[in-house]
């Protein structure tokens, strides 16, 4: 697979994932105290993973260009 199809693949799983994150986030919160609270509590722990990981692949893969922005000249 071409590096440019899995920093995209990263990046819009990246995205998914965080929309997925705060959204269950927010279902957590809203049925709190209730059964239906435990299983979203579950999913945002899941999603959590699945954002952590693609975290940490998607400043991999934009590493050079992350690096020149903090460090580098202004190109
Ligand atoms: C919810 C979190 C984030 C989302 C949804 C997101 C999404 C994206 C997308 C769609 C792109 C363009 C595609 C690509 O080049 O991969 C991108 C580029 C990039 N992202 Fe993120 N990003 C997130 C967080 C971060 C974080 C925390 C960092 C740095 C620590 C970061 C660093 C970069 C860099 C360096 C690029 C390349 C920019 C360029 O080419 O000038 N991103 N991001
Ligand atoms: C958009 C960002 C996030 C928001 C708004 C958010 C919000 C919350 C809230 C409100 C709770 C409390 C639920 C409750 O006990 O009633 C919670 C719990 C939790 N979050 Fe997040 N969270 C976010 C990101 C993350 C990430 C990135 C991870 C994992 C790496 C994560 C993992 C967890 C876990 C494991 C719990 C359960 C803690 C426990 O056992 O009580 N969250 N989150």
């Amino acid at each position: 697979m071409k590096t440019q199809t899995k920093r995209r693949i990263v990046s819009l799983t990246l995205l998914a994932s965080f929309v997925m994150l705060f959204a269950s986030a927010v279902i957590v919160h809203a049925t709190h105290g209730t059964t239906a609270s435990h299983t979203w509590l579950h999913l945002h722990g899941l999603f959590g993973v699945i954002f952590t990981l693609a975290s940490i692949y998607h400043i991999a893969y934009n590493w050079r260009t992350l690096k020149s922005h903090l460090f580098g000249n202004s190109k």
